[in-house]
Formats: C-alpha cells, sequence, structure tokens
C-alpha cells in the first residue's frame, strides 16, 4: 500500500520555506522548478501542502535548534504530511534529523539536489527515510525549469561549493567541494533570461570569482563576467560573492570596459588584523586585500566597495579590532555585513583558545557598527545632487515613494510627480536630494 495519495489523478501540493543566503533562496527556485516538473503543485502556505519543504541555512549561531524549533511548529497541523529538511543543515546534521525530529521523511543536502525526483519516487514508493547526503559530486544542479520570484532579477549559480578552509566556516562541509558550471550553459541561460524579460543578472557562487569553465572554452571569471555582460538585452550584471585571494585585476578590467556590470563589489575580508586573518585561514594578508581594493579605487568608475566583518574571532585582541576599525576608516566601505563569531560544527576555530565572551562581542560589534554607520553617513551625502540611474524594484504605497536601486546597489527612493504609469522592472534617472546612513532619496529626472 502506497503511504500518500500520490498515485492518483490527485495534484500533489508542495510549500517550501527557505532560510540563508541568496545560493539558498535561489537552490529553492530551482527547487520548486525540478517539483513543477514532476507534476507538483506549489501552495503558499504549509497548511493547505501535502509535502512541507523546509531550506535551511547553518552559517551561524543556533541555527540547528532553530530548524527543530521549525520543524516541531510545521508538526503541530502536520497529520498525513510530509516534511523534507533541504539545505546546510540538512546536510550538517544528516540522518540525525530522523531522531531528533522522526515526522521527516526526506534529508537532503545541496550537493544531491540532481537526485530530488529519485528521492520523491522512492517517497511516493512508501520510503519512509530517504537521504541525498553524499558529498562526493562534480555535479552542479542545473534544472530545465527553474521558478524565480523576483520578476526583474535573476539569479544564476556559476560556482557551488568551496575549495578553502577558512577556521570559522560551516560551508566546506555544508555545500561539498567546488563545481563550476560550463560557460555555455551559464550563456544559455543568460540568452533564455532575456528572452523572457530579464535585464538584471546577479552571478553567484560561494566563491564566485574562483570560477573555471570545466569546458574546452576554459574562462576564466572575468571573461566569464565580460561574456554574460556582452549578452544583448542585459543591462545589469552583479555578483556575488568574491574571496580576496582570487579576486585578480582581470575582474576589475572587465567592469572598466563593460558598461553594463555594476560599479559594486562585495570583498569579505573578515578582519584587518594580518594575525587574525592567518588564524582565519584566510590565505591573503591586509595588505593583500588593500591591493585589491587600490585597483577599484584606480579605476575611472566609481565602483562601490561592501564586506563581511566577523568581530570576537578566538584570540582576538584590543588592537586586532583596532586594525578592523582602521581598515573600514581606511578603505571607506559604502555598506558592510557584520557578524559575532560563532562556533560551527567541524570547524578548525573550536580548536583555538581564547574563546571571546559573548558580552564583549556583543560590545565590539556595536563598536564596528557605529564606526560604519558614520562612514555610511559621509560617503551618501556625497551623492546628493548627483544624478544616478536606477532600477525599479517596488513601489512604497505609505510613502509614495518608488524603490530604485543604483549601479552601486545603494537604494534610492524617489518620487515622480506627475507620472502615474507602472514604473516597476524599469530604469529611471533619479536626481538624489537627501541621504541617510543606509539609504538615499530623490526625484525622477525623466
Ligand atoms: N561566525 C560568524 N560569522 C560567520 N560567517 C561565516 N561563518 C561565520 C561564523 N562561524 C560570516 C562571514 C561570511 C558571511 C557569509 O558570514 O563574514 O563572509
Ligand atoms: Fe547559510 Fe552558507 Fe549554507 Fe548559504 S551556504 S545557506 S550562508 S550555511
Amino acid at each position: 500500500m502506497l503511504r500518500f495519495p500520490y498515485n492518483g489523478n490527485r495534484v500533489k501540493t508542495f510549500y517550501i520555506e527557505t532560510f540563508g543566503c541568496q545560493m539558498n533562496a535561489h537552490d529553492s527556485e530551482k527547487v520548486v522548478g525540478t517539483l513543477v516538473g514532476q507534476g507538483y503543485n506549489q501552495v503558499e502556505t504549509p497548511e493547505e501542502a501535502e509535502l512541507v519543504f523546509y531550506n535551511t541555512c547553518s552559517i551561524r549561531d543556533k541555527a540547528e535548534q532553530k530548524v527543530f524549533h521549525r520543524l516541531q511548529q510545521f508538526k503541530r497541523d502536520g497529520k498525513g504530511k510530509t516534511f523534507a529538511v533541504l539545505g546546510c543543515v540538512a546536510q550538517q546534521e544528516g540522518e540525525k534529523i530522523f531522531e531528533k525530529a522522526p515526522h521527516v521523511s526526506l534529508v537532503c543536502g545541496s550537493a544531491s539536489y540532481n537526485k530530488l525526483p529519485e528521492l520523491l519516487v522512492q517517497l511516493e514508493s512508501g520510503n519512509r527515510r530517504v537521504t541525498g547526503l553524499s558529498l562526493d559530486t562534480h555535479d552542479t544542479f542545473e534544472t530545465p525549469i527553474t521558478r524565480r520570484d523576483n520578476p526583474h532579477r535573476a539569479y544564476i549559480t556559476i560556482i557551488e561549493g568551496c575549495d578553502k578552509s577558512c577556521a570559522y566556516c560551516v560551508v566546506p562541509f555544508t555545500r561539498g567541494p567546488e563545481r563550476s558550471r560550463t560557460s555555455a550553459s551559464v550563456i544559455a541561460e543568460t540568452l533564455e533570461l532575456v528572452r523572457s524579460g530579464y535585464s538584471e543578472i546577479q552571478l553567484l557562487g560561494q566563491n564566485v570569482n574562483s570560477y573555471r569553465d570545466p569546458s574546452p572554452a576554459g574562462w576564466d571569471f572575468a571573461a566569464l563576467l565580460d561574456n554574460v555582460g556582452r549578452v544583448p538585452g542585459i543591462r545589469r550584471v552583479r555578483f556575488t560573492t568574491s574571496h580576496p585571494r582570487d579576486f585578480v585585476k582581470g575582474i576589475i578590467d572587465a567592469i572598466e570596459t563593460n558598461p553594463t556590470l555594476c560599479n559594486h563589489v562585495h570583498l569579505p575580508v573578515q578582519s584587518g588584523s594580518s594575525r587574525i586573518l592567518e588564524a582565519m585561514q584566510r590565505l591573503y594578508t591586509r595588505e593583500e586585500y588593500l591591493r585589491r581594493i587600490e585597483w577599484m579605487k584606480a579605476s575611472s568608475r566609481p565602483i562601490a566597495i561592501s564586506t563581511d566583518i566577523i568581530v570576537g574571532f578566538p584570540g582576538e585582541t584590543e588592537a586586532d579590532l583596532e586594525a578592523t576599525l582602521a581598515l573600514l576608516e581606511e578603505v571607506e566601505y559604502d555598506s558592510i555585513f557584520s557578524f559575532k563569531y560563532s562556533r560551527r560544527p567541524n570547524t578548525a576555530a573550536l580548536e583555538l583558545g581564547d574563546h571571546i565572551s559573548e558580552e564583549e562581542k556583543t560590545r565590539r560589534l556595536a563598536i564596528v557598527q557605529e564606526k560604519q554607520r558614520a562612514i555610511q553617513i559621509r560617503r551618501n551625502a556625497a551623492w546628493v545632487g548627483t544624478v544616478e540611474e536606477c532600477m525599479v524594484e517596488g513601489f512604497n504605497k505609505a510613502t509614495g515613494q518608488w524603490i530604485g536601486r543604483t549601479s552601486q546597489n545603494k537604494l534610492l527612493n524617489f518620487l515622480r510627480p506627475g507620472g502615474d504609469e507602472d514604473l516597476l522592472g524599469s530604469y529611471v534617472d533619479v536626481r538624489v536630494t537627501r541621504a541617510g546612513p543606509n539609504s538615499l532619496a530623490g526625484e525622477a529626472v525623466n
């Protein structure tokens, strides 16, 4: 007897909830495409669904506890439903998930998503516990259908996994080894996206700039970036996340010569202290990092620079923190994401001494964020009076403002007096009239 009524003529329904980075969000878009291709129908709430998918993140904090808490919530009105855990917590916890949450039937990490159709068949034929947990793969997850959530900006994963071994990071254990897609398949996907109306592409990868074309064409990241930007119909190309070690001058040269490549580079530094960078096994020094920043600053394009910072890594002294603060001041980042170091399973940093107390990490984070806030107020003020092209992403009913994004990835909220047409997805020139720490405001000029 089959456990699920899946073999009838009735359409099978699923709900998916996603946590984590853009890679995870885009994985979910591909998982949805895969399920739709298998004849499943997506619904908006877990209550309506027969199958509930939960795509999880384990990068920081008490991610695992949060996942089990949410799984418990799902269970409450989950009679007769099937539960599936995907993503980084699935990979990290593996079959332990079945012990802690016995109502879960499927556990699958991102390196095994190609096996999802097969795993679903196993579920449909009555298997209570199915897993996709192998990290030993050369495959990337490419789907004939991708159900894209954002109607204006399309994501393309060009490289999966990570071959680095930063001492704090769980990703090499959750996403497996680096695998790049062929340049031909990336270009084909870009062409298809233009055909379906997209003009902005964001290339994704854990280390996006470590891209290496596995086909004989042999493109490096800069070549791929340049060529994606040359696909007719493409107006904007972004990419994230870059690793400083693999950040070559060719990337800046491509931006310099190709107007569709956006004026923005996200280059996570993590710490301004070479001593901590070494303990983190980041494979570059403060000076080597700053050389990359110099290339950007020497460019004729006004390239916005953003970064990630971790405070309170084991052994971080007051002097190391000062080095990070001085780096913020020297680079003058347009924005940063800053985090308190958190212990992650399997990682090398667990073995280090001198773990910093939670209170001290909180104090250091506040200092970093306060410093950066002052820098952003200063930097954003310099845009007042300029005219910036915005891609319109939304409309704020409460304020009557359109929500635009500049090439530099800054939010620019603007009014368009007299105009009542729908601007969503279009490009509008906006004069900046005001600036705050996190956004700009202005008025359309066309
Ligand atoms: N603790 C704190 N922050 C972390 N990050 C990654 N792992 C950890 C960790 N264990 C941060 C890094 C990375 C970003 C995605 O998350 O800054 O660049
Ligand atoms: Fe989170 Fe990293 Fe996994 Fe993305 S890859 S979901 S950030 S742990």
